[in-house]
């Protein structure tokens, strides 16, 4: 992955986020341990806000930071008790996702690159001792 391939374009784009986010909130929706806490009022809003980051993070348009300013997302998620349960609901949740999306549509590597990402940030979320 080079600076002029960004992930964002090697998977062709807003398109496969969209997907992938869409999966990933459809599921929360109904989920007992983590959905709660998301706002019922406004799930069109909270898909946009991670569409948005993953967008950017992957080195597409910065609409994210235009519209929320500087991710912080370790201090954005302190409202939330977030320990090992909730970690693994959420990766849980975006696994499933991920895995309806076709592999010619996201291959392998990209795949791997974006779980290792999520893996990442959410491990560092973790704001509850056990
Ligand atoms: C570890 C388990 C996690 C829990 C329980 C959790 C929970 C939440 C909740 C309840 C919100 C508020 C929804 C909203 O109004 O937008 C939120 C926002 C957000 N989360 Fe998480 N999250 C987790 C992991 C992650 C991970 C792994 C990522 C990124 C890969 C992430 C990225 C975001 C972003 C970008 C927002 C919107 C921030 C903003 O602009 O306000 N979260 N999360």
């Amino acid at each position: 992955m080079t600076s002029s391939r960004t992930l964002f374009d090697a998977v062709g784009g807003e398109d496969l986020f969209n997907r992938v986010v869409h999966g990933f909130y459809t599921r929360m929706r109904t989920d007992d341990l983590i959905g709660p806490m998301y706002p019922q009022d406004d799930w069109e809003g909270a898909e946009d806000r991670l569409r948005l980051f993953l967008i950017q993070y992957w080195g597409g348009p910065h609409t994210y930071n235009e519209q929320r300013g500087h991710p912080r997302l370790r201090m954005r998620h302190f409202p939330f008790s977030i320990g090992m349960a909730e970690h693994d609901r959420w990766l849980e949740l975006m696994s499933a996702s991920l895995a309806e999306i076709p592999d010619a549509d996201l291959p392998q590597p990209y795949r791997d690159a974006m779980w290792n990402h999520m893996v990442q940030v959410a491990d560092m979320l973790i704001n509850q001792p056990e």
